[in-house]
């Protein structure tokens, strides 16, 4: 049959060197797949500072699917995550980390059987950051309910799908009440959807007691974002590491698969790296494509390998990379043709599972009550007790309220004044109050409209 036309983007660090591993066994285990090769990371970074070209782009939204290499991103300064800039533009809402015990490998479990499904866009990923003042630093974590719904459903139609029994949803809706709490409720609307699953919640803190104690009790994890990266590596780590733990990052008519590890620059060019967990990426891509044979076939070989000691330095072995591909390519059973297509997708948008409607977003009243403003100040500022109907409620210093002189010793030099009225707020009562800050030369940084949504208030409150 024709190949699947893929995408590879090879990436940097140890990526090359185990992109041509992958391609080695998937090559030589005749998989009809024909990579279309891009580039991505600091090897383009000198004529695309983003590190990830447009024609890069441009491809995977021709091909629909990828295979990706670990890319590097520097920390503190320096371009976004390449990764990150991949799933906002193409879309890919969910993040699918398949963790299970490995035949042949020593780990500290042995019985690990669980999936964790990660919201892939929103929470802090959106990488919109303040500095307030000199010193202090704001980070937004979104969360918004068509970004929850979609991979709450997908994490739900997933279950059905390989007939998992249970999901449990990961969060921390006792603190982050607003942004964690619609997580919370949007899950709580798709459950009932679904009779058939198990659903249960967990905070994030106790989901990691309950992973590393008793991992046997989990099946599937959908969480936001920022929780789903910590927790999938955490899970990686009960199966062996993080050179075996593969992902796919799915969005609607496009996936991109790749290794849950990085660029690995302490061993890069060494030819020691693991490839299994780019392998792994891979074979959930054959599956994705319906060729299931294929990534069974493989898979059987791989764990061959790993049951005849046969591993690179990281699990144990002495294997370089090269060696080890060819340990795996030696003892994969050759699939016969017209065998290895379970499910030829002719449309590779028909694999990919709906988001559905996205039903619950409708509100039927919405009022501005008041007004938080965040000023700059060496101590606590002299700030309007009212203006028109705003009446100054509290003035708080990293979302504490400020009590009188004793609470002064922790203070920043950012406080947030907030303002509440009686009655429904127009933008001119906000103006007027900006004005009188002007006038008092208060060095306002941000404001934000306190919203009555359905009578109900739509804001954090300050204690
Ligand atoms: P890392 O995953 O690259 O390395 C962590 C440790 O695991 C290192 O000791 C490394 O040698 C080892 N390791 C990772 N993959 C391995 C493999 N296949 N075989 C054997 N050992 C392996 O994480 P680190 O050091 O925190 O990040 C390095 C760079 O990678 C950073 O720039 C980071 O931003 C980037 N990164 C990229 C990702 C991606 O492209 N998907 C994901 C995570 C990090």
């Amino acid at each position: 049959m024709a190949g699947i036309k893929a995408v590879l983007i090879p990436g940097d660090g140890i990526g090359p060197e185990i992109s041509e591993a992958v391609k080695l066994i998937l090559s030589e285990a005749d998989v009809p797949v024909e990579w279309q090769v891009a580039e991505a990371g600091i090897s383009v970074k000198e004529r695309c500072p983003s590190g990830i070209p447009e024609e890069t782009i441009d491809l995977i939204k021709q091909y629909r699917i990828a295979l990706k290499g670990p890319t590097t991103t520097p920390s503190g300064t320096g371009h976004q995550s390449v990764n990150v800039a991949i799933r906002k533009s193409l879309g890919l809402y969910a993040n699918v980390r398949p963790a299970r015990s490995l035949p042949g490998l020593n780990t500290r479990f042995s019985n690990v059987n669980l999936v964790t499904i990660r919201e892939n866009i929103e929470d802090t990923y959106s990488g919109t950051e303040y500095m307030q003042s000199a010193n202090v630093a704001e980070s937004l974590k979104l969360i918004t309910r068509v970004g929850s719904e979609r991979c709450i459903r997908f994490a739900f139609e997933y279950a059905r799908r390989q007939q998992i029994s249970k999901i449990t949803c990961v969060h921390k809706a006792n603190i982050h009440k607003l942004s964690d709490g619609l997580f919370l409720e949007v899950f709580n609307r798709v459950r009932e959807e679904y009779p058939g699953i198990e659903a249960e919640n967990m905070l994030v803190d106790n989901a990691c007691m309950q992973l590393v104690s008793r991992p046997e009790q989990f099946r599937l994890l959908v969480m936001p974002n920022l929780y789903g990266d910590i927790l999938s590596d955490l899970c990686a780590g009960l199966i062996g590491g993080l050179g075996v733990a593969p992902s796919g990052n799915i969005g609607n008519g496009v996936a991109v698969f790749e290794a849950v590890h990085g660029s690995a620059p302490d061993i890069a060019g060494k030819g020691i790296a693991n490839p299994t967990a780019l392998l792994r990426s891979a074979l959930m891509m054959l599956v994705h494509l319906g060729l299931n044979s294929y990534a069974t076939a493989i898979e059987n070989a791989l764990f061959e390998c790993f049951k005849e000691g046969l591993t690179t330095a990281d699990l144990g072995g002495s294997l370089s990379t090269m060696e080890f591909a060819r340990a795996v390519a030696d003892r994969t059973a050759k699939v016969s043709s017209g065998e290895g297509v379970a499910d030829e997708p002719k449309n590779v948008q028909e694999l990919f599972v709906s988001s559905g409607d996205l039903k619950f977003n409708k509100i039927a009243s919405k009022t501005v009550k008041g007004i938080d403003v965040y000023v700059c100040s060496e101590g606590v500022p002299g700030a309007p007790q009212r203006s028109g109907n705003l009446n100054l409620y509290a003035v708080a210093n990293r979302g504490a309220r400020v009590l009188g002189e004793n609470s002064l010793r922790d203070q920043v030099d950012v406080y947030c004044l907030r303002y509440l009225s009686e009655k429904p707020v127009s933008d001119e009562e906000i103006e007027s109050l900006l004005k009188m800050f002007k006038e008092g030369r208060l060095s306002w940084v941000q404001c934000y409209k306190l919203l009555e949504l359905d009578g109900k208030a739509a804001y954090s409150e300050i204690n």
